[in-house]
Parts: C-alpha cells; structure tokens; sequence
C-alpha cells in the first residue's frame, strides 16, 4: 500500500512538471515555427499534371494512427492525380548515417535500400512525413529517414518540395503534436525552398487504431486531394 501511495504521488508530480514545461514551452514553441522560416501556403505554388508524392510513414506498427492517416493521404492523392509512393520505413533496411564508421555518407550505396529512398525523396514533388509523437519529437525512424537524406546533401533536387505533416500522440494536446511538428521543421527547414502546406494532429490517440472514424481521418483524406489544388 506504502509502495502504491509512493507511486501515486510520484506520477503526479511528474506529470505536474510535465503540464508546467509544456505551458512554459509552448510560446517558444509557436516563435520556434514563426523563425524557421519556412513558408506556409494553402495553394500549392506548383500546379503539375502527375505529381510525384512520397509518402514517408514511420511507426514501428503497421495499422498504427500516423499509418492509417498516411494511408487516408495516399487515398486523397491519388484521387488527385498524383503518382503516389507510400514507404512503411519498418519494412526496409534503413541505415543510420554517420559522419564516423561504416555508415558514412559516401559509404552507403545508391543500391541499398537506404540509398533508393534518398533516391525517392529526389524525385518527389510533394513529400507526406508521418511519424507517431515520440518524447515531443519524431520517432526513431523518421530521424533516420531524415538524416539519410545527408546522403544527397548539395544536391539541388533536394529543394522546392512541398511538405505535409501528420502525426498522433497520447496526451490530449495540441501542443504536444505541435513539438513534433517542430521535429518535422527543423529538416523542413534545411532544404532549399520549401512550402508547407498543411497538416494533421490526431490527439488523445493511445491505443492503436484509434484514429478510425475521426475527423482526423478525413483531414488526412482532403490533404491529400490538396497536392495541386
Ligand atoms: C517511446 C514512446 C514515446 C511516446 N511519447 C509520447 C509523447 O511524448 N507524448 C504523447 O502524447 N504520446 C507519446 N507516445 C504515445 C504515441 O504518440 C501514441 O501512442 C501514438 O498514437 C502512436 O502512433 P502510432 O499508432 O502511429 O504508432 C509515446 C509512445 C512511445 C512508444
């Protein structure tokens, strides 16, 4: 009982600290997206018959919220016209870069799997990150996608994208989401010319598949009938 009382108040005070940080951050938050610099825009500034769309999703389960919301984008996409790749990054080999040891840029095959999503992301007009909330961040894998695109760094194909972000998480806060939206930025905003161009953030979404039947759902859909509109 003594223990329980002890864990009980230990929860509290830690998710007391948690809702103070989060109040406190959550200006620097909003002046964090106001100085990347990265342009919003609700009109695509690049009306393309075919668009190409790379759909990058990265939870580490198939079915998930992030994983059901890309898939609603892929359906509005494709219904746009566009020529859709969606890549499940739990289902490739992908490899974390380093600037030391085996994984450095140059090191990392075209030919690998690492090497043809860098490749992908290439040739991509529109570019759809999916990624579950993980500690205020993007998860693990979205990381690693983020950091292999090092691998093309100075190519100029790697600018005038246009971005989409989606992405669930636990806690019934905008804010929260929004922290990892962030993470998103902070790629976003290394790339030459970007525009983004809109997003979901499923809150209050524990369990998996929770998401089915919202609205977020739908949001994820009209985003994606959104590439050339
Ligand atoms: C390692 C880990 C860290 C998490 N961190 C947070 C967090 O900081 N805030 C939050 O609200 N939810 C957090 N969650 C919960 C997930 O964001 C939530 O379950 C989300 O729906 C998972 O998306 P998925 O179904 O697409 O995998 C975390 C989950 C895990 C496994």
């Amino acid at each position: 009982m003594k223990r329980l009382i002890l864990f009980l108040s230990a929860a509290l005070f830690l998710s007391s600290c948690c809702n103070k940080e989060c109040s406190e951050t959550s200006r620097q938050t909003a002046s964090l997206a106001a100085v990347s610099g990265i342009k919003f825009s609700a009109t695509t500034p690049n009306v393309k018959e075919g668009k190409r769309v790379l759909v990058v999703s990265s939870s580490p389960r198939p079915g998930g919220n992030t994983d059901l919301l890309a898939d609603e984008f892929v359906r509005g996409a494709r219904e746009a016209g566009g020529q859709v790749e969606k890549v499940f990054l739990a289902d490739i080999q992908l490899d974390y870069l380093s600037e030391e040891g085996a994984n450095k840029p140059h090191d990392v095959s075209r030919d690998s799997d690492t090497g043809r999503l860098v490749e992908q992301f290439l040739a991509a007009d529109v570019v759809c990150l999916a990624s579950p909330t993980y500690y205020m961040n993007v998860n693990d894998r979205m990381k690693a996608f983020i950091d292999a695109t090092y691998l093309a760094w100075g190519d100029e194909r790697m600018g005038n994208k246009e971005y989409y972000y989606i992405t669930a998480c636990a806690q019934n806060s905008d804010e929260t989401a929004e922290w990892c939206l962030n993470g998103f930025r902070g790629f976003v905003m290394c790339m030459p010319n970007p525009t983004e161009r809109g997003s979901v953030k499923a809150i209050s979404m524990g369990r998996p598949g929770a998401v089915k039947g919202t609205d977020y759902m739908d949001q994820a859909y009209q985003l994606g009938l959104s590439i050339n509109k």
